[in-house]
C-alpha cells in the first residue's frame, strides 16, 4: 500500500467538514458476506441475478425467491461488523465532533453499518433484515427471529406472499434515499468510495458528481474500479485494513 497516498488522503479527511461515504459488497467481505461480482466466491458465480433478483423471479417462483433471501438474511444475522464498519462509525463521531457531518450511502442490505454505530445510514438499495406484504407493502413487524421462516414463500395477513425489503433489478431506488443522496452529494468536500465496483448506477455516478465538481474523491479497494481514473486518491487493499488506518490519519491529532 502507497504509504504517501495514505498520507495525503488522511489529511483530506483531516481537513474535511462535510464528508459523503459510498460503500458496496467489498466493505462487508471482511465480516464474511459474499460480494457479488467478485468471482469464484462471489455471490453471482453461484446464482444468476435475472433468476433470483427480480419482480418477475419473484412472482414466478416467489418460493426459491423467499428463500434464497432468508439464507442471505440469516447469514448477515450471523455476521458482525468488522473494522471497516467500525472506523466509519468513528469517523462520523469524530467529523461531528468538530461541527462537520458524514453522510453514509451503502448499497449493502447487510445492515452491518448501523450495528456497526454509524447513524443515519442511507440504504440505497434496501435491507433483507426487514420485509413487507408484497401486496399492501404492510412491513412485518417484529423484527425477524435468527430463525428461518416456517413456511416458504412465507405469506402476510392479507395472504400474500412476504419479500425482503430490497430494491431488486428493474426497481426504482426509494426516492427518499436518493434525495438524501444528492442533497450530500451536492455539499460534500469530500467523497470516500469504498468496496464497490461502481458498475451499478446511480452509485456508481456519485464519485463522477463529486469529483465534477472539484471535490476530492478517495477510493479503498483492492482492485481497480472504472472509476479509478478519476479519483483523487486511490488506496489499494481491504478495507478492513485501510479504513482504520486512514481514519487515525485524519483525527488522531
Ligand atoms: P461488487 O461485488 O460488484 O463489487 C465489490 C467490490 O469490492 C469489488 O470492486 C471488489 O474488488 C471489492 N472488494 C472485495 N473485497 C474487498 C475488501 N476486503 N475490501 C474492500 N473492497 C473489497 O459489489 P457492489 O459494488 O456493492 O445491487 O455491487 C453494487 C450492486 O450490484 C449491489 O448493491 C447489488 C448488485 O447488483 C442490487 O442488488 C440492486
Amino acid at each position: 500500500m502507497d504509504n504517501r497516498q495514505m498520507e495525503q488522503a488522511g489529511r483530506a479527511l483531516g481537513e474535511s467538514r462535510r464528508v459523503v461515504v459510498l460503500t458496496g459488497a467489498g466493505v462487508s467481505a471482511e465480516s464474511g458476506i459474499p460480494t457479488f461480482r467478485d468471482t469464484m466466491d462471489g455471490l453471482w458465480a453461484s446464482f444468476d441475478p435475472q433468476q433470483l433478483a427480480t419482480p418477475e423471479a419473484f412472482a414466478r417462483d416467489p418460493e426459491l425467491v423467499t428463500r434464497w433471501y432468508d439464507h442471505r438474511r440469516l447469514g448477515c444475522a450471523d455476521c458482525v461488523p468488522n473494522a471497516g464498519h467500525r472506523a466509519l462509525a468513528e469517523a462520523q463521531d469524530s467529523l461531528e465532533a468538530r461541527g462537520g457531518s458524514l453522510a453514509l450511502l451503502t448499497q449493502n442490505v447487510d445492515g452491518l453499518h448501523t450495528r456497526a454505530g454509524s447513524r443515519d445510514v442511507v440504504e440505497l438499495h434496501g435491507s433483507v433484515m426487514t420485509w413487507r406484504c408484497s401486496r399492501t407493502a404492510q412491513p412485518v413487524s417484529p423484527p425477524l427471529p435468527p430463525e428461518p421462516w416456517p413456511e416458504f414463500p412465507p405469506l402476510s395477513p392479507a395472504g400474500a406472499p412476504v419479500r425482503p425489503d430490497v430494491v431488486w433489478f428493474g426497481e426504482a431506488l426509494p426516492e427518499a434515499a436518493l434525495a438524501r443522496s444528492y442533497e450530500a452529494l451536492e455539499h460534500c468536500d469530500l467523497l470516500i468510495s469504498v468496496g464497490t465496483s461502481a458498475v451499478v448506477y446511480p452509485a456508481a455516478g456519485f464519485i463522477e458528481i463529486v469529483a465534477s465538481r472539484g471535490a476530492q474523491t478517495i477510493e479503498v479497494n483492492p482492485q481497480d474500479t472504472p472509476m479509478s481514473s478519476i479519483v483523487t486518491f486511490a488506496l489499494r487493499g481491504k478495507s478492513a485494513e485501510l479504513l482504520p488506518t486512514l481514519v487515525d490519519a485524519a483525527f488522531s491529532d
